[in-house]
């Protein structure tokens, strides 16, 4: 008997312009559009299989092999609902083909049965397991990943032969951040305009290999969970930070134009600048919010100044930035910068925030790929 299954693996992004704030919760539809680096696929990433087989009973999910609930209306559902969609459009759509096949008998029977076949994979249960290769506790959100390889594995099931930018559709209603983790490279999510959300979904700004010395050096300063989740937070802050509004009307429309330049033009000084400048604006509306949220800790600020003086040293020779931090919903660093900055600035942070024999792991460090440092405060 037919086995149906596919698997497909999806990395982890790091937002420069950052993502926060939704005008639609329920299909994730951004108050501005965001745009990030996808780290290196070898690296972080999540791995996904799907399983549709007439025997399953309910569709299920297991996360790092544990069971998880698909509740009814959530995301995953929702996710889930929308690819077999996909499926049953696609299959509908090559039904005008019919005709055409049914005037040579000698084929038609295959047609037929594939057809067939094909309108019950969309009706058939699924069973999705999904592994992270990192782990959890190194403090690194794993939904934007999660989620577009989900996608990307019922897509590759149903065989369905649509662009990233229209999973890239599906996958945000899973998790907003996760639809830019469909492209590799540098990747904008723009916001769109139409309340369907159609036109809201991701877009490549250029590929990996259009800037293959950029590199991010992630500092994990706390592997706590956060204390408030990006999605309620988020909604907090929409519902009441007046800074949110002069962001979203005034300053991130440009800023998009900006990087997206600078980044063709493979303008590292200029992309730090913005990046940096981005970070430190998302962490100025979470504390605009009622009550304030605060992501970053002491060490956190630490890490600033530290890349603050850094740049301010270079930019004094005429060099320009040579790092850019950046920081999600957590205390934990990204650093941007170029290959051969990477052992100055790891050599800059083990000076200043010494680890424990060994427990810096240069595990990551090729071309486009991640490095990772435990720092203590
Ligand atoms: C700070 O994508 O996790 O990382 O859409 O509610 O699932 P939901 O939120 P999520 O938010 C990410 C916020 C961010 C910035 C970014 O990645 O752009």
């Amino acid at each position: 008997m037919a086995v149906y299954e596919a698997t497909a693996s999806a990395p982890v992004n790091i937002a420069c312009i950052k993502y926060w704030g939704k005008r639609d919760t329920k299909l994730i539809l951004p108050t501005n559009s965001s745009l990030s680096v996808t780290l290196d696929q070898d690296h972080l990433r999540s791995t996904t299989t799907s399983r549709a087989d007439p025997s399953f009973t309910e569709d299920r999910l297991w996360l790092n092999g544990k069971e998880e609930e698909i509740k009814e209306g959530g995301r995953t559902a929702t996710c889930i609902a929308e690819m077999k969609r996909l499926r049953k459009q696609e299959v509908e759509d090559k039904q005008p083909n019919e005709p055409k096949v049914k005037n040579h008998p000698h084929h038609a029977p295959q047609i037929l049965r594939s057809d067939h076949l094909g309108l019950q994979l969309s009706t058939h249960h699924v069973h999705i397991a999904s592994f992270n290769n990192f782990p959890t506790a190194a403090g690194l959100a794993s939904s934007a990943s999660g989620f577009a390889a989900l996608v990307s594995s019922l897509a590759q099931l149903y065989k369905l032969p649509v662009s990233p930018s229209t999973l890239s559709l599906i996958a945000r209603q899973g998790s907003g951040s996760a639809c830019r983790s469909l492209f590799g490279g540098f990747v904008a999510w723009e916001q769109g305009t139409l309340p369907d959300g159609s036109d809201s979904l991701a877009v490549e700004v250029a590929p990996q290999s259009h800037w293959p010395d950029m590199h991010a050096l992630i500092c994990v300063v706390s592997d706590d969970k956060k204390g408030t989740s990006s999605t309620s937070g988020m909604q907090r802050t929409v519902e009441t930070s007046p800074l949110l509004q002069h962001r979203i009307k005034h300053v991130v429309p440009q800023r998009m134009a900006d990087i997206s330049a600078a980044i063709r033009a493979r303008d590292f000084d200029k992309f730090a600048e913005i990046t940096m400048r981005d970070s430190n604006q998302f962490h100025a509306v979470a504390l605009d919010t009622e009550p304030p949220i605060f992501y970053m800790n002491d060490v956190s600020r630490a890490i600033i100044a530290l890349i603050v003086e850094y740049n301010r040293v270079s930019v004094e020779k005429g060099l320009g930035r040579k790092a850019a931090y950046t920081y999600d919903a957590g205390p934990n660093a990204v650093i941007y910068t170029l290959k051969e900055n990477v052992k100055e600035i790891v050599e800059l942070i083990l000076k200043y925030f010494p680890q424990r024999e060994g427990a810096f792991k240069d595990v990551f460090g090729l071309l486009g790929g991640v490095d990772v440092a435990k720092v203590e405060g």
